[in-house]
């Protein structure tokens, strides 16, 4: 129990309530018509930067500061939010499977030694998602374990692919299929009976989060393990090119397919006896057809035939859950975040009430709480926390509803903070990600104004008799009238840049002379903005830790809380000089 005790903050009081706003795929870059940050009405956001200057800041929020493999990896939500929480840098999923498939490791590990079991008479299945991307899978990982897995011993290899073009340009899924024909082409030559089984867009097909659509991970489990699918082909090349040519198609939402034979039955459907290998790092996106290939007691959709396979996630993707129970590179032990530690402190300092927290909407609520306590799903106290979810609407793109939920978040967020019951009020606005990453440059910045009007709305009054009333409407406004303190920054950037360039800076064409929309996420910083009535006078921002980055912010959040950060958290971002 001592071992969790934080040390007295000797400045800092404690007692306040602290809204800690994420906004999702927020970014600072070069003002012109592509950020659409900058685009957008965004006069709260605005205001930090121009009225306290000494109180707001850019923060790293890719590569090695979130504990990426190079200076070339964007951040992630993943990777963001874990370093948000965990307020230490630690390598992640990407890092590691790189060292494993390098050292060799990952063959001698429990997880290949289980699917290993198929080599003699079953077929090895590979599903994930296909591209260079790196936030939730690499080309070149599973290109390696396609080589290590046949020089092991695998005879009948099976790949059922997801299409990107969310971490990547849109079209670029016809290259990666065509790579990785190519390599199945060389398994072949080699003996092994390799090939391309089925595949569809990731957004549309397997990789939904948090339980917000099981039909999305039934249409995949349809093409993958039963062999059926609304489209067929003879080769999957073929397929991604014929498929994109339907008005307004793109990778994301490319349809299933199968891959068949001449006789035109399926090459690949999953049967007894044979392995899969889920080869995405990230989990978000794994976890719900994890549970379906793992459980046996499942009820989410009618899997209509349950193979007996070998299953292994290239990680598990789930510490709290096991799941699954097989992996091949063991996940961060992201141990002892920040959530944890305010939850034992606040036992002990404010025994009255609750430490509170986190809200978004479906499609993102995972990450505030997820990510956020190291990859863990689950309250650490169900005394002390509360996580409540706002219902995503299913089936749309967002940039058809750029609003999303934000204003019901803030509008929840506003509720618990006037409640008085919570010390830490967490959410996490995904407008500028989510549409952001639809590409739609005109949606894109309305969400960004939206994202802006959820973080704070001008006080309005409402005439009631005699005395004009002022209602708080959302966040900064119940925290200026609880007399708190409000911390807000964004997990990576996205919004603020909406096309690819060059070297330079400027808009990159492509060859037909067009512009080239970018739907990821970016390598830019992020800012940070703390103030409220409650901030101490005197708090800074201090100008010795100049690259400081999202890791930092936990041991910041903890000391405006009162306490002292353990000594192995990445360092405080503030100071207080007495004036
Ligand atoms: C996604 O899963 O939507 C993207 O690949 C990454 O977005 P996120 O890191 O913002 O969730
Ligand atoms: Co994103």
């Amino acid at each position: 129990q001592n071992a969790w005790k934080l040390a007295d903050h000797p400045k800092l009081p404690k007692g306040k309530t602290i809204a800690m706003v994420v906004l999702d795929g927020w970014g600072e870059a070069r003002p012109d018509e592509y950020n659409c940050i900058h685009v957008a009405d965004t006069p709260t956001m605005d205001s930090f930067k121009t009225t306290a200057p000494e109180k707001w800041r850019l923060i790293k929020a890719h590569g090695s500061a979130v504990g990426l493999p190079s200076e070339d990896d964007m951040g992630n939500s993943e990777v963001g939010h874990n370093a948000l929480g965990a307020g230490r840098i630690f390598a992640q999923g990407a890092k590691l499977v790189d060292s494993a498939l390098a050292s060799g490791k990952i063959y001698g590990g429990e997880g290949f030694k289980y699917i290993k079991q198929s080599f003699d008479n079953g077929t090895l299945h590979l599903i994930g998602l296909l591209s260079d991307g790196g936030v939730h899978s690499r080309l070149d990982q599973l290109q390696l374990l396609l080589k290590g897995a046949a020089e092991q011993g695998a005879k009948r290899i099976r790949v059922h692919f997801l299409t990107d073009g969310r971490d990547v340009l849109d079209g670029s899924s016809v290259g990666f299929v065509e790579t990785l024909e190519k390599d199945m082409s060389n398994l072949r030559e080699k003996g092994v009976d390799a090939q391309i089984a089925s595949g569809g867009g990731r957004m549309y097909v397997t990789m939904d989060r948090y339980e917000n659509d099981w039909n999305v991970v039934k249409r995949g489990w349809d093409a993958q393990v039963l062999g059926e699918a609304p489209y067929k082909f003879r080769s999957a090349v073929e397929a991604v090119k014929k498929l994109r040519e339907e008005p307004k198609a793109n990778d994301q939402y490319l349809p299933p397919f199968v891959i068949v034979d001449e006789s035109g039955n399926p090459v690949g459907p999953i049967k007894d006896g044979d392995a899969v290998v889920t080869f995405n790092f990230r989990a978000d996106r794994m976890t719900m057809l994890a549970k379906a290939l793992e459980y046996a007691d499942f009820d989410k959709f009618d899997r209509v035939r349950v193979p007996k396979i070998y299953y292994a996630g290239m990680l598990q993707y789930d510490g709290e859950l096991k799941l699954p129970s097989q992996y091949l590179v063991s996940p961060p032990e992201i141990e002892r975040t920040s959530g944890e530690y305010l939850v034992h402190n606040g036992v002990r300092t404010f025994a009255c009430r609750t430490l509170g927290y986190l809200r978004s909407e479906t499609v993102k609520f995972g990450h505030v709480t997820f990510f956020w306590n190291g990859n863990r799903s689950g309250c650490f106290n169900e005394k002390m926390e509360e996580y409540v979810e706002i219902p995503s609407d299913v089936g749309i793109t967002f940039n058809v509803q750029p609003k999303m939920k934000a204003l019901e978040i803030a509008e929840k967020a506003r509720d618990a903070i006037l409640s008085g019951k919570f010390d830490q009020i967490r959410v996490n606005l995904p407008n500028g990600d989510m549409v952001g990453h639809t590409g739609d440059i005109e949606a894109t910045v309305v969400a960004c104004k939206v994202a802006d009007e959820a973080v704070k709305v001008l006080r309005f009054a409402v005439d009631c008799g005699r005395v004009a009333c002022v209602f708080p409407r959302t966040i900064i406004d119940a925290i200026e009238q609880v007399g708190g303190i409000y911390v807000i920054t964004a997990d990576h950037g996205n919004a603020e840049d909406m096309v690819k360039r060059d070297k330079s800076g400027e808009p990159q064409l492509d060859k037909s002379g067009k512009l080239q929309i970018l739907t990821s996420h970016t390598l830019k910083p992020v800012p940070i903005a703390i103030g409220g009535p409650g901030l101490k006078a005197g708090t800074r921002f201090r100008n010795d830790v100049p690259t400081g980055g999202l890791a930092n912010v936990a041991a910041t959040v903890m000391n405006l809380h009162g306490f002292i950060a353990p000594d192995d958290y990445e360092p405080t971002l503030i100071e207080v000089v007495d004036n």
